[in-house]
């Protein structure tokens, strides 16, 4: 079985599997249920200044029956005193010495951070997290994404938390920025010794069509929440992946967003996460979860022939490239099995409406010099099962994949490489050998708005 095993920025833990900070880490009863349901670490729920929360505060998305796709909050940090918090704290820590017990932080003040830090070292923490990501409350109050925000500031504070803390310090960032890089680099240069990411994204759920008031509905009113679950997972994984790639971010990264299955957790991993963070899947499905998450991934490593999750990490960020240097000559087209299709002509409307029309029902006639190898399967199936079945006109398929994203039968649609032997050339190859036309890009587009002038 492959060693699960990580240590990020020397903060070490049985498995990449950590809680986030949120409800799931409130409390030492319920971080020492998770750790003997298999959970590696937890980021205690963000300790300062104990606040007073609203009721209600959270709302929930779902989509075609699936409940909590997406989940919005307007809770703030801790309600509970400080001292108990840290009592607790040092009582898990004393009976999981071998768990990562990770303390996030928010105050504000150089003397507030000085004291807080002191205190949760004191009380056996492995690490801290510096809340910079909050997106609603706390921020109006000149923490969490306020912080986060902005890298100048960022870096400041940053820096008093390296000066005061004899822990691994992580900077824990919003993704409610334009460049994820901008802080990220911030918090290289203050000296932190690794990133989590993301936290929530600034949010409004929804809307009470009766009452006219967005959700979550507090008395007669609502305000904007953050963020998370399944829904938000491709925006935490480019994150994850931006930072990871690029040389000048050289400290670990705890990946955080949307993670419910050992699979999301490969994926992060795969771009670049030395630990991952799971919160809205556990407040669905409770602890248990990782359980399956732990045998998934060791199952997934031994099938790879990988002895450590240390071998997975990064293994995707060479794949992970700009746009302009994609390779523009590689071609796939649809391919529908014929004995597969149920002919609910999904795949057909999606086509004709909103890509090339090249995908064509049995009972249609093939289009005038069209080409279509598929055609003759597609008509046979059709007449053995009494009802129509699609079939695709590779000729003239982009290979765009809608086909097989609006499929709802696994493996009927399938993209097939239809590459012709062309040689690999990308944008930028074309750039470079002036086949391409260049237009003057966003440099020019920077240099003509300070000159304040028309571009040329
Ligand atoms: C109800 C709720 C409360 C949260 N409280 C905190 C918090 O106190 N500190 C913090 O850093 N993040 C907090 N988060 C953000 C999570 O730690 C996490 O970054 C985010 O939910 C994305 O992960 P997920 O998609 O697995 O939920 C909270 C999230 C939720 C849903």
């Amino acid at each position: 079985m492959a060693d699960l095993s990580i240590s990020l920025a020397g903060i070490s833990s049985p498995n990449p599997f950590w809680l986030a900070s949120a409800p799931p880490t409130n409390s030492g009863d319920q971080v020492m249920r998770a750790f003997d349901a298999g959970w590696g670490g937890a980021v205690w729920k963000t300790l300062g200044d104990p606040i007073v929360d609203t009721s209600s505060r959270f709302g929930s998305l779902d989509v075609g029956g699936q409940r909590m796709v997406g989940f919005n909050n307007i809770e703030l940090i801790t309600d509970r005193p400080l001292d108990v918090n840290l009592r607790e704290m040092r009582h898990v820590k004393n009976r999981y010495p071998k768990h990562a017990i990770i303390a996030s932080l928010m105050v504000e003040k150089r003397e507030d951070w000085r004291d807080i830090i002191k205190a949760v070292i004191d009380h056996g923490c492995d690490g801290i997290e510096l809340n910079f990501g909050c997106p609603h409350g706390m921020c109006e109050r000149g923490m969490g994404s306020a912080v986060g925000q902005e890298p100048e500031v960022l870096k400041v504070v940053a820096a008093w938390a390296v000066e005061y803390s004899s822990v691994p310090v992580l900077i824990k960032l919003t993704p409610n920025v334009g460049d994820i890089l901008e802080p990220g680099l911030a918090s290289v240069e203050a000296g932190a010794h690794g990133l989590s990411l993301i936290n929530t994204i600034k949010s409004l759920i929804g809307v009470d069509l009766d009452r006219l008031v967005p959700y979550p509905v507090v008395g007669r009113h609502s305000t904007n929440g953050g963020y998370c679950g399944p829904a938000v997972k491709p925006i935490a994984l480019h994150m994850v992946g931006a930072l990871a790639r690029d040389p000048r971010i050289t400290v670990p990264i705890s990946g955080i967003g949307g993670i419910a299955t050992w699979r999301d957790a490969a994926e992060f991993i795969a771009l670049g996460s030395t630990s991952v963070q799971v919160c809205t899947a556990v407040m669905h499905y409770g602890f248990r979860i990782v359980e399956d998450m732990i045998e998934g991934l060791s199952n997934y490593l031994d099938e790879k022939g990988m002895k450590s999750v240390n071998e997975l990490r990064g293994r995707a960020l060479p794949a992970f490239l700009e746009w302009g240097d994609l390779d523009l000559n590689y071609k796939v087209a649809a391919h529908v099995d014929p004995s597969k299709c149920i002919g609910c002509d999904l795949c057909y409307v999606a086509c004709r409406d909103s890509s090339v029309f090249c995908i064509h029902n049995s009972a249609e006639p093939l289009p005038a010099g069209h080409h279509a190898p598929t055609r003759d399967a597609a008509l046979a199936a059709a007449k053995q099962r009494g009802s129509h079945v699609v079939w695709v006109d590779e000729s003239e398929c982009t290979g765009c994949n809608l086909c097989a994203a609006v499929c709802p039968v696994p493996d009927c649609i399938t993209m097939v490489d239809v590459t012709d032997g062309r040689p690999f050339e990308s944008w930028n190859d074309r750039v470079a050998k002036g086949t391409a036309n260049v237009p003057g890009g966003l440099e020019d587009w920077r240099s003509t708005a300070k000159s304040g002038g028309a571009r040329a």
